[in-house]
């Protein structure tokens, strides 16, 4: 808004004249710039009717017959340098003292001399008070454009993911569903011959839910594969040799690892009519009940992949594993032997980080075992092989994060997650 001071000196000049006058007569009357005078009449338009202005051919003396223009102010060369003053002016500007854009200015149906301020906003104070009876109110602008909403961000974890996606997309693997958070454990831990008093199937490390507690749908004779498995062994197996109980199965817990869906999907596999070799792979969330700490929450992202195809040994394994981290940009590999009670052998991955100049974890892999293979119905001959990684861990080396409640969780910081730059793994 112009300063009140102007408007209301302008609308005394309007005051005393019958029609309207010029703005750029009011300029020199008042002695001020045009263009000052240009917001006051865009001030006094914006509340209501005060006064009427209609904005002026921008290029007057262009519209009046050339001859008589020249006669009036002379030649077009002699305005030029007359309107140069003597210390030079930028060509730019010389262009807009040649431009006049003014108004015709005139009372409007609510004219008057003194501003009154329009309000913008009804308050329940106003109403209240009744005070809105005599208040001014700024109508509407229904033309206005909307404040444009910001587009949406990705969280640097999608961003990654992408990328290992795109890796596993290369090398011709297809994803699992892996929409269910919610499992049984059964798919959790007996389809992968991981024993009922295996200490990870306690509440300290699992999230149990209690509604539903239990699931009841299981395939029937694979259920009892399994218990068979467990209990007595088979298969050319031991087993573990103990008391196997359904009722420990159908708890319902939050899956623990994104292996629960590779066992459904090895399951599905194995009730194909004919075996076929498959590749999958996922990238989602799993849940543990961990202490938090500056590098654990109680939830996180796996990257997993697997392999199911007649004959294949750790030779593939290892040769798989160079093939997916080469592609990530890490070469140096070495292989350490591992336990997981589904995998056998197991192996954890180690790469060299140049930077900290030392070995560093990097996922964990095996062999399915036969216990967990031959009950679901996979023909004898087939082995799978497969890894798995976490998503944060990646992401918060290539983000610089060292505290992953930066990342993930209520204190993350919604600038960290815009300005974050698309991910590049270097490969
Ligand atoms: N499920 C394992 C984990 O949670 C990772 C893994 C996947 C290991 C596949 C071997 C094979 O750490």
């Amino acid at each position: 808004m112009a300063d009140t001071g102007l408007l209301e000196a302008l609308l005394r000049l309007l005051e005393k004249v019958d029609g309207g006058i010029e703005s750029q007569d009011v300029a020199a009357d008042l002695g001020v710039d045009h263009q000052l005078i240009v917001g006051a009449v865009k001030s006094l338009q914006a509340l209501g009717e005060v006064i009427s202005a209609e904005q002026k051919s921008s290029k007057r003396w262009e519209l009046t017959g050339e001859g008589c223009e020249i006669a009036e102010q002379g030649s077009h060369e002699a305005r030029v340098f007359n309107a140069i003053p003597d210390k030079g002016l930028p060509q730019n500007e010389l262009m807009l003292t040649m431009t006049v854009k003014s108004y015709w200015i005139t009372k409007g149906s609510s004219f008057s001399t003194t501003i009154t301020k329009q309000e913008t906003e009804l308050t329940p104070e106003m109403i209240a008070s009744g005070s809105w009876k005599e208040k001014k109110f700024k109508p509407y602008n229904f033309e206005a454009m909307g404040v444009a909403p910001d587009c949406g961000h990705l969280h640097p974890l999608m961003k990654v993911r992408t990328q290992f996606r795109q890796i596993f997309l290369e090398m011709g693997f297809t994803e699992m569903p892996t929409n269910n958070f919610i499992e049984s454990s059964f798919w959790n831990f007996d389809s992968l011959f991981q024993p009922q008093q295996h200490p990870a199937r306690d509440q300290h490390d699992t999230f149990f839910i209690s509604d539903p507690a239990l699931a009841h749908e299981f395939p029937q004779d694979y259920l009892e594969r399994v218990k068979q498995v467990h209990s007595e062994g088979g298969y050319g197996s031991q087993g573990y040799k103990y008391d196997w109980k359904i009722e420990e199965a159908q708890k319902n817990l939050l899956r623990t690892h994104t292996t629960a869906v590779s066992a459904r999907m090895l399951y599905k596999l194995a009730q194909q009519e004919k075996f076929t070799p498959v590749k999958y792979f996922s990238i989602d969330r799993v849940f543990r009940n961990e202490s938090l700490d500056a590098t654990h929450l109680a939830e996180f992202h796996q990257i997993e992949g697997v392999v199911a195809d007649y004959g294949l040994t750790l030779g593939n394994l290892m040769g798989v594993l160079h093939e997916f981290f080469t592609k990530l940009g890490i070469t140096k590999l070495r292989f350490k032997p591992a336990y997981n009670p589904y995998t056998e052998p197991s192996m954890e991955v180690f790469s060299y980080h140049e930077g900290l100049k030392k070995w560093v974890e990097v996922g964990n892999s095996g062999v399915f075992r036969p216990e967990m293979l031959l009950p679901m119905g996979l023909p004898e001959g087939v082995s799978v092989i497969a890894w798995g990684l976490s998503l944060e861990r990646p992401t918060m080396i290539k983000y610089g994060i060292n505290n992953i409640r930066e990342l993930v969780g209520h204190k993350v910081n919604l600038q960290m997650v815009y300005d974050s730059p698309i991910c590049r793994l270097d490969s």
